[in-house]
């Protein structure tokens, strides 16, 4: 890997590139055709919130699948079916990650059926292109249904996830044949919005937020060329800063084991959020899937947290043939404060055995960043959050956002520097998204 050095020619370079990162002049073919937010319309305070479509009738809408080249087919994926979803796995494996990346993405079979298969999903939405002859992938796209509060409004919508293409076939416009076939599917079932996210600004996030990174397991991280020891950082300072205790310190912190509800009061603030009616499938915990503690004072449960899993597999590493990340999802201190809360998942996560600990800066998670010393990885490691038939007057802040879409960097590893020590770029310097109105 030849990653830049912080302060050299080719950093520089990098941050010029990156230092207009919301480039609305930009054409978007595709997406200009689309029910969505448009560049255009930034700043528009008389256009009304809302769908931005109305439903079109089951009898006026497409019911054939969109024309494919003569030699593929479309394909419904089964992930019930072991031999299906493993053929979804090695597609994932083998083609989602960025190639110039050491370090490459390996959602589990275990993971893709939890995504993928929550109570209620379609198995129509989970779409495979196949050749003919071989049967072999070439794309696939899915979606999940989610109930998601916009404002005060609660939609039904299709989680959009998962998109992905042989390098072959890029650039040769299949993207949008997969959502447009998505879309057709989704629309089916008689829904007409759907949320995704994007490493890419297309046409228009409603919000940006940034991952911060919290190594667990710095001697490794460095070891693997994950992480860098910034200047007059030796190893022993690093292993001592990150250290963390051996065990949770609150009192009644414990793995969850039953449905509890205070998730959906505390999400119920936020102007984005998910309304999880599926909390067991989501957040009870899986191993190397999903973890969720929470803490219980005289049988009153008073504070949650919960991660999912995403291992990195490592090429050519003498000792080393993974990174094992853990994502922060859905966090809700009442008593405990979020500081102390998530020290105790750090804690936690660490003793699972994950290296890294990245986390959103959505919702409170801003509250306990820099204080448990995650650091900010700079600008490539945004996320953006889109609607699709849904218009927002104004975009919204990180801290407004309550919902987190599995998702994860798995792109451009050599722009995303990752966790440079010391390095105090902050998040606000690339912010200016929150402020506007669309
Ligand atoms: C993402 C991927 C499928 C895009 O394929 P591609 O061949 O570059 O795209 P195409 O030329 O077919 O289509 C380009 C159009 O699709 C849109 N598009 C591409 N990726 C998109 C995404 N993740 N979400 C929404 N739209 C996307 C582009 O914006 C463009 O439309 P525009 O001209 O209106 O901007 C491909 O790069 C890939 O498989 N990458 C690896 C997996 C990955 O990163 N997936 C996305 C995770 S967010």
């Amino acid at each position: 890997m030849s990653k830049s050095q912080p302060g050299s020619k080719e950093e520089k370079g990098d941050q010029s590139v990156r230092a207009n990162p919301f480039d609305y002049s930009k054409t978007h073919k595709f997406w200009e055709t689309q029910p969505v937010a448009q560049f255009k319309d930034i700043g528009d305070t008389s256009l009304p919130e809302g769908p931005i479509e109305p439903v079109t009738p089951l009898s006026e809408f497409k019911q054939e699948p969109y024309i494919l080249p003569d030699a593929l087919e479309w394909t419904t994926c089964d992930m019930n079916s072991d031999d299906m979803c493993s053929q979804v796995y090695n597609f994932l494996k083998e083609n989602y990650p960025d190639e110039r990346s050491p370090f490459r993405v390996d959602y589990s079979r275990e993971f893709l059926r939890w995504a993928l298969c929550p109570p209620g999903y379609h198995q129509s939405w989970h779409i495979g292109v196949r050749v003919k002859t071989s049967k072999k992938l070439v794309a696939f796209i899915s979606g999940v249904p989610a109930r998601i509060k916009v404002r005060d409004v609660v939609v039904n919508m299709a989680k959009i996830d998962f998109l992905c293409v042989i390098k072959q076939y890029r650039s040769k416009g299949f993207a949008p044949i997969l959502i447009k076939e998505v879309t057709r599917r989704v629309h089916l079932e008689n829904i007409w919005q759907a949320a995704y996210t994007s490493l890419d600004i297309l046409p228009t996030p409603f919000s940006s937020c940034q991952y911060w990174g919290r190594l667990l397991n710095p001697k490794k991280l460095i070891d693997v060329g994950y992480s860098e020891l910034r200047q007059r950082m030796t190893m022993s300072r690093a292993v001592k800063l990150y250290k963390l205790p051996d065990a949770p310190i609150t009192p009644g912190f414990r793995e969850m084991e039953r449905r509890q509800w205070l998730l959906r009061k505390y999400l119920s603030q936020f102007g984005v959020a998910t309304d999880f009616d599926e909390i067991e499938h989501w957040l009870l915990p899986r191993k190397d899937v999903v973890y969720s503690y929470l803490v219980e004072t005289h049988d009153v449960i008073t504070d949650f947290c919960s991660f999912y899993a995403v291992p990195f597999t490592i090429s050519d590493n003498p000792k080393y043939t993974t990174v094992e990340c853990a994502y922060s999802y859905y966090n809700v201190a009442e008593t405990t404060s979020f500081p102390k809360l998530m020290n105790d998942v750090l804690i936690v996560s660490k003793k699972k055995g994950f290296d890294v600990f990245n986390a959103l800066d959505v919702m409170h998670n801003k509250s306990f960043l820099k204080e448990l010393k995650f650091d900010d990885p700079g600008d490539a490691a945004k996320l953006h959050y889109y609607l699709y038939n849904y218009h927002l007057r104004s975009a919204l802040k990180p801290s407004e956002l309550g919902l987190v879409l599995c998702s994860m960097i798995t792109k451009g590893w050599e722009d995303f520097p990752q966790c440079r020590w010391g390095d105090s770029r902050s998040a606000s310097s690339y912010g200016a998204l929150s402020d506007h109105k669309m």
